[in-house]
């Protein structure tokens, strides 16, 4: 139990060192309620976390021609990611320089130019301002000055990555660190099949923490863990990973598959620029995520086979990938309020498969779909649970909760406003292959 009275405490700095202080003394508990809670946490994480952080904001199919736009959103924040007429992406605040309104409301579509609803600033698709009605009249207007603020944007394998803090190292660079694991799927020719999202009634770190074990698997997932070995303690495991990793190259046509990394939080090349690869079996007979193992779309870029395994990856502390040589799903995590978050599903397939002949939507969604659903379920009973005042943290397995311990351990620096990285530690993680790749 607490040892003050929550109501006695204003909610600041002080009680924020307190709580880190008392979740320390036990580094293997499960994150104490205060950090699902605190408003002030909430702000604190965002200014430390969210806007230092590099964040998935979606694919280069979705900015095919000049002028197309869609808006990335996290918790008030609202990002245009616009294709200019210089063929770049720009990421731009959609805050007006006058006196702050939305820019741009539609999520998605084309535009020759923004124009801010409220007094009508017209902005280029580069964010700089064209015009500001009668302002002429001002001395010293200076439109140049008053163009959208700009957000770093990061491209790689297709998929397009925000940063809020303009001095973020370049995060392209770091993804490189997976070209030989990531670059075979040719994401940048793929195209989206399916996108949904998925509203939980909790806070981000239930549902991140959620992805990063897979200790429920067994309990929640009957589908997925019939499929995937990964919801396994890995000694379990071992000769069904190591028979995949001898065979992936020969069946797949790709060499090096199998070599994993592991730069994630702490351990991450730059602050909130995680990366992260490992590929893991799946249970005899499955040569894909689908309920009954048979293959669900054409092979993807490179691959000329299947070798019943399927590629792990993480971008950034909210962006995953679970690739299979036929398909590739994307989860995305984004804060939306201190009790609210999403998850959204993005499903890849080949750039030329068609809908309908090349692949059935419906077939190629349910495992994932329905492994979501079971998510949240989970998530909004945690969120429910941790509300209780008499909650308190339990014990997390070793191995199965090692990752979302890894997680919280650099959350907790970070919120203290330590940002420093460290050097890949030698302790094992997860489904470590032979070798290690970069
Ligand atoms: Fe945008 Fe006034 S707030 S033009
Ligand atoms: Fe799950």
């Amino acid at each position: 139990m607490q040892n003050f009275l929550a109501s006695d405490r204003d909610d600041g700095l002080a009680l924020m060192r307190e709580q880190i202080a008392l979740q320390r003394r036990d580094p293997d508990a499960a994150p104490a309620r205060y950090f699902y809670h605190s408003p002030f946490v909430y702000r604190r994480e965002l200014e430390t976390i969210m806007f230092r952080s590099w964040h998935y904001a979606g694919h280069v199919s979705q900015l095919a021609q000049a002028g197309d736009y869609f808006l990335f959103e996290l918790a008030d924040e609202s990002v245009i990611l616009a294709r200019g007429d210089d063929g770049r992406i720009h990421g731009l605040i959609n805050s007006c320089r006058h006196r702050g309104s939305r820019v741009c409301e539609a999520q998605a579509g084309n535009r020759k130019t923004f124009v801010c609803p409220y007094h009508g600033w017209v902005y280029e698709r580069d964010g700089a301002l064209r015009a500001a009605r009668a302002m002429e009249c001002l001395q010293g207007f200076e439109k140049e000055k008053l163009g959208l603020k700009k957000v770093r944007v990061a491209v790689r394998f297709g998929l397009i990555f925000i940063n809020f803090d303009a001095g973020a190292a370049d995060f392209a660079a770091h993804m490189a660190l997976l070209d030989r694991q990531m670059a075979p799927y040719r994401l940048e020719r793929a195209k989206i099949a399916h996108r949904q999202t998925y509203p939980v009634d909790a806070n981000w770190k239930i549902a991140l923490g959620n992805y990063l074990e897979c200790y429920h698997c067994q309990t929640a997932h009957r589908l997925y863990s019939r499929i995937h070995s990964f919801k396994s303690l890995e000694h379990e495991v071992a000769e069904l990973n190591r028979a995949m990793w001898a065979r992936s190259a020969g069946s797949t046509g790709v060499p090096g598959l199998e070599q994993s990394l592991y730069r994630i939080f702490r351990e991450a090349p730059a602050f909130g620029a995680c990366v992260y690869t490992s590929r893991y079996a799946l249970f005899p007979g499955f040569k894909t995520g689908s309920a009954d193992g048979a293959p669900l779309a054409p092979l993807m870029g490179d691959f000329r086979g299947f070798d019943e395994g399927a590629g792990d990856f993480q971008f950034g502390p909210l962006a995953y990938m679970l690739n299979y040589p036929d398909h590739c799903v994307l989860f995305r995590y984004v804060p939306r309020a201190i009790d609210k978050a999403d998850m959204e599903i993005v499903w890849f397939v080949r750039g030329d498969a068609r809908e309908g002949i090349d692949y059935d939507r419906e077939q190629l969604i349910s495992v994932w779909h329905q492994t979501t659903l079971e998510d949240k379920r989970i998530m909004d009973a945690n969120a429910r649970g941790v509300r209780s005042h008499f909650y308190e943290p339990g014990p997390q397995h070793p191995q199965f909760e090692d990752t979302p311990r890894r997680f919280f351990d650099w959350y907790l620096h970070a919120l203290e406003g330590d940002f420093s990285v460290t050097e890949p530690s030698t302790r094992a993680h997860r489904t470590s292959s032979v070798e290690t790749a970069g």
